[in-house]
Order: structure tokens, then C-alpha cells, then sequence
């Protein structure tokens, strides 16, 4: 495992960018998975950028991790009062970007067959070959994606329930900004499971702030178990990059 601690937010996101752009540039068809909320969002600017600057996104595949249950692309509410992930990807990365909108995959909130979808969105998955790179953020319950603790590590892309600890963080992050109650925040999501994610050939793991230095230290230094999902980077197979700032990598004993 590589981990690369920073001085803070830009450099993280700056670190994380040129772990995209150096594979982009190794396999201009590679098969990204992706991720929302604030770990992500400044590599995605980054890459915004490059990509005007040459770096071609034209033949790259991606997956995204998750989506709230009950919601999917509303162009007719403004954003960020739409605050369906898929929303979140389209206005702060793919509509900047030169992406072919064919090769997008992203777990629709409101299918009318959520098994079906589930299903599908794995098997998708495998026909693109992979996924090289997975870009992911932490919870602050130890989450990836919406795998909340005791989610099991053979778990595969499903339905699955919300902690309150994850919709309070949530709701606090981005519905609470775009005027929505609590009442409206959803109590379920479609996520890739712990299974799908460890599939990946290689994990690009991010988390800044002081906020994340609790779980960072159980993830990288505790008990490997499904009480701690992140705890499965411990037990990864193929190559996994952590880039955290100061903040977040302040309580490890062991940076090294
Ligand atoms: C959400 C997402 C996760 C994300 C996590 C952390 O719950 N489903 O994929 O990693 O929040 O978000 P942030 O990066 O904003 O701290």
C-alpha cells in the first residue's frame, strides 16, 4: 500500500489527479470507478483543467459507486436542489469534460426493477474489463460507497439502509445547503457492494480533514472487519494509494 500524506484539501486533490492522468495516459481506455462528495470534488477540477489542456478523457469508461435511493436526474430542479448523485456527476465533472456520454454507468435511484438493475450494473462492469482504477472517499462510519458498517465483504452492488450517522453527515453536507428538510433526505441507497469495489484492480483512497483522522486510523491500523468496511484496504489485493492531508493522517501511529 502507498500512502501519501499532504499538506492539505488542494494538494490531496492535485496528488489524486495525476494518479488519473498517469493511467489515462498508460491506457487512454481504461475503466474508471468513480465517487461523489467533497474527497473528490477537487481532483475532478483538477482533471477539468487537464483535460482542456490536452489530456484526452474521449475513450474512458467509468462506474459510479452509488446513488440515493428515490432519486436520479432531475433536470427540471436546479442544482444542488437535484441532489441525486448522478446530478452531482454531470455538473461538477462529465459536462466539463470530453467523456463520450455512452460511456457513463451510473445506479439509477428511481429503476423500476431494482434487482434487475443491480444485476445488470455488475455484469456491465465485467463486459468493460474491469474496473483499473477505483477513486474512493471514506465515511466518517468507516463507509465506502453507502457500505455501511456491517455490510459483508462478499456484499455485491444492492439496496441498502442509511445510518443515521451518514444521513446527519449528509444531510449537514449538501441537502441542508440546498434548503431541503430532513424529512426529505433519503433513508436508503444503490451502492456497489464491499465484493464489487475489492474487484477493482487498483484503489484510490482519499480523505482530508480532522474529521476523518478517527476512522483513518481504524481503517489503516484496526481489526479488519465488516464493522469497519474501510478496514478491507488492510486485505486488498491489488495496488492500493491512500492520499490523505495532515489533518486526516494526524492520529496514525505508523505513516510510514
Ligand atoms: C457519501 C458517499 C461516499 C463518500 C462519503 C464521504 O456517503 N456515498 O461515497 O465517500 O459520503 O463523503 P465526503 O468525501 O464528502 O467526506
Amino acid at each position: 500500500m502507498r500512502i501519501f500524506i499532504k499538506k492539505n484539501y488542494h494538494e490531496v486533490s492535485i496528488a489524486a489527479a495525476d494518479e488519473i492522468n498517469q493511467l489515462v495516459e498508460q491506457k487512454p481506455d481504461c475503466v474508471l470507478g468513480l465517487a461523489t462528495g467533497l474527497s473528490p470534488l477537487g481532483a475532478y477540477r483538477e482533471l477539468i483543467l487537464r483535460n482542456k489542456k490536452g489530456l484526452d478523457l474521449s475513450r474512458v469508461t467509468t462506474f459510479n459507486l452509488d446513488e440515493y435511493w428515490g432519486l436520479g436526474m432531475n433536470p427540471h430542479i436546479p442544482y444542488p436542489k437535484d441532489q441525486s448523485y448522478a446530478r452531482f456527476m454531470h455538473e461538477e465533472f462529465f459536462n466539463h469534460i470530453n467523456i463520450q456520454k455512452e460511456r457513463i454507468h451510473l445506479l439509477d435511484g428511481r429503476a423500476p426493477d431494482p434487482d434487475d438493475q443491480c444485476v445488470e450494473y455488475e455484469r456491465q462492469i465485467t463486459q468493460a474489463g474491469g474496473i483499473d482504477l477505483q477513486l474512493l472517499g471514506i465515511g466518517r462510519t468507516g463507509h465506502l460507497a453507502f457500505n455501511e458498517p456491517g455490510s459483508p465483504f462478499d456484499s455485491r452492488t444492492r439496496i441498502v439502509n442509511l445510518s443515521p450517522e451518514t444521513r446527519e453527515d449528509n444531510y449537514k453536507l449538501f441537502y441542508k445547503k440546498s434548503g431541503s428538510s430532513r424529512e426529505e433526505m433519503p433513508t436508503q441507497a444503490v451502492s456497489m457492494g464491499i465484493g464489487t469495489i475489492l474487484e477493482a484492480r487498483s484503489l484510490l483512497i482519499l480523505a482530508t480533514g480532522r474529521d476523518k483522522a478517527r476512522i483513518v486510523v481504524k481503517a489503516l491500523e484496526g481489526e479488519v472487519t465488516p464493522e469497519v468496511p474501510a478496514s478491507i484496504i488492510q486485505i486488498f489485493k491489488g495496488q492500493t494509494t491512500m492520499i490523505l492531508d495532515r489533518e486526516s493522517a494526524s492520529g496514525l501511529i505508523n505513516p510510514d
